[in-house]
């Protein structure tokens, strides 16, 4: 369930009901920050929603900050939900058309997290064209819009346009979380990118492994609300939000955070290209240049076996296979001989796909001997099938 919760507040007489449903969501254990328009000032007051809240309620973007980072952004990336209660016609429509002209318009427009909107106006606004049109272009742009009950109006109308009742809204809220975070309190292991292999001080043993894949499998399952750890060797990417970064260098340093961290992993995924051979010594000082030179290497150890051999029941463990010939021979074989439940093949045959570059192209075979072919893609698109692949592969096999 989600941890951080803005709740937006629009200038309608329904505000002091919002009051309700921020103490109600602070008793649940949610950290909520209230942004408030200029116009809910009117109605009810910031001190009462810091009050109930524990945090500041914030009104304006300009506001001085401490520490100068931009709040509506900074905001916008901790929350995992914001609902909007009361969301007057106003603020439906500047959404709608992608105004941001002030604290709560410019948080909404910069959050990637689920909006719930409890419209909240009279009756006549409700129903005219441009509501109902707004309101429908939101729900087709994947914002969470709510129906109004009926009953009196502030304005003593009888009719449609009253805000939902604050206990409605968090059934609401809850039913779209778990629609959308299904993967909430699954435990995903995964590593990315390559290892280094250091041969002296300077110098070490690489591969063109950019880590992207890895990267984009962890991004789809923490937007799926999955408790994700990514082991990632060097790699120039940016760590995905919400996903907790385990940085290392060389193969053995990645097989003592992976075999650490996978004992609480409920889904382990190996996307690292980790080196098969090291320098059998490292040098401490930087080698001298001589005619020829010969380097011995020996082997490492294989993560992805050493997690095989200790996976535990109801584990699903995933590897990944980058192969240029005999492709199906090799994936199953792989499959088999490390104890896996999926293995991804990559074909790496092909110029301008799987290592290094943004697309890849993927077959997945299950342990069960099914198959899928999710096809060329890039490598966002295609982590969301293998993480969706994965998702529907534990609900069917595990207990
Ligand atoms: O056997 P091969 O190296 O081709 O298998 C590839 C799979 O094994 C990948 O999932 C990769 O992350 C993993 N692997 C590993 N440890 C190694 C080598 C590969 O975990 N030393």
């Amino acid at each position: 369930m989600p941890k951080t919760v803005i709740v937006g507040v629009s200038g309608g007489i329904a505000a002091y009901k919002s009051a309700y449903l921020v103490s109600a969501l602070t008793k649940r254990g949610y950290d909520v920050h209230v942004i408030m328009t200029q116009n809910a000032l009117e109605f009810v007051s910031a001190l009462t929603f810091e009050t109930i809240s524990g945090n500041a309620a914030i009104t304006d973007t300009f506001m001085k900050r401490e520490n100068h980072d931009v709040l509506h952004v900074s905001l916008a990336k901790k929350a995992d939900m914001v609902i909007v209660a009361p969301a007057t016609a106003n603020v439906l429509g500047k959404v709608a058309s992608g105004i941001a002209d002030d604290m709560l318009t410019t948080t909404l427009l910069a959050s990637k997290c689920p909006v719930v909107f409890a419209p909240a106006m009279n009756t006549a606004m409700y129903e005219d064209a441009v509501t109902q049109s707004n309101i429908t272009k939101l729900n087709e742009l994947g914002y969470h819009v709510m129906d109004t009950g009926i009953g009196m109006l502030a304005c003593r109308d009888e009719g449609a346009g009253r805000m939902k009742e604050p206990d409605e809204i968090i059934a609401f809220a809850d039913s779209v979380f778990e629609s959308l975070y299904d993967m909430h309190g699954i435990n995903v292991l995964i590593s990315a990118g390559p290892t280094r292999e250091a041969i002296d001080p300077v110098r070490y043993l690489s591969n063109n492994s950019s880590g992207k894949m890895g990267y984009s499998l962890a991004q789809a399952a923490v937007s799926r609300g999955a408790n994700v750890t990514l082991v990632s060797g060097p790699v120039s990417l940016d760590a995905p939000e919400k996903a907790q970064m385990i940085n290392v260098v060389s193969a053995q340093s990645m097989e003592q955070a992976m075999t650490h961290h996978a004992k609480n992993a409920d889904i382990i995924i190996s996307c690292a290209a980790v080196a098969d051979y090291t320098p059998a010594n490292v040098s401490d000082t930087k080698i001298k240049k001589n005619d020829d030179m010969s380097l011995r290497l020996i082997r490492t150890k294989d993560i992805l076996k050493i997690l095989g051999e200790a996976k535990t029941e109801n584990q699903i463990l995933v590897g990944f296979a980058a192969e240029t010939n005999d492709f199906d021979k090799y994936a199953k074989a792989k499959l088999e001989s490390k104890n896996l439940d999926i293995i991804a093949l990559n074909d790496v045959s092909r110029p301008g796909e799987g290592f290094g570059a943004d697309t890849n192209n993927i077959k997945l075979f299950f342990k069960d001997n099914s198959e899928a072919d999710l096809g060329v893609d890039s490598k966002e698109i295609l982590a969301k099938s293998i993480i969706n692949s994965i998702f529907e592969y534990r609900l069917k096999t595990t207990r």
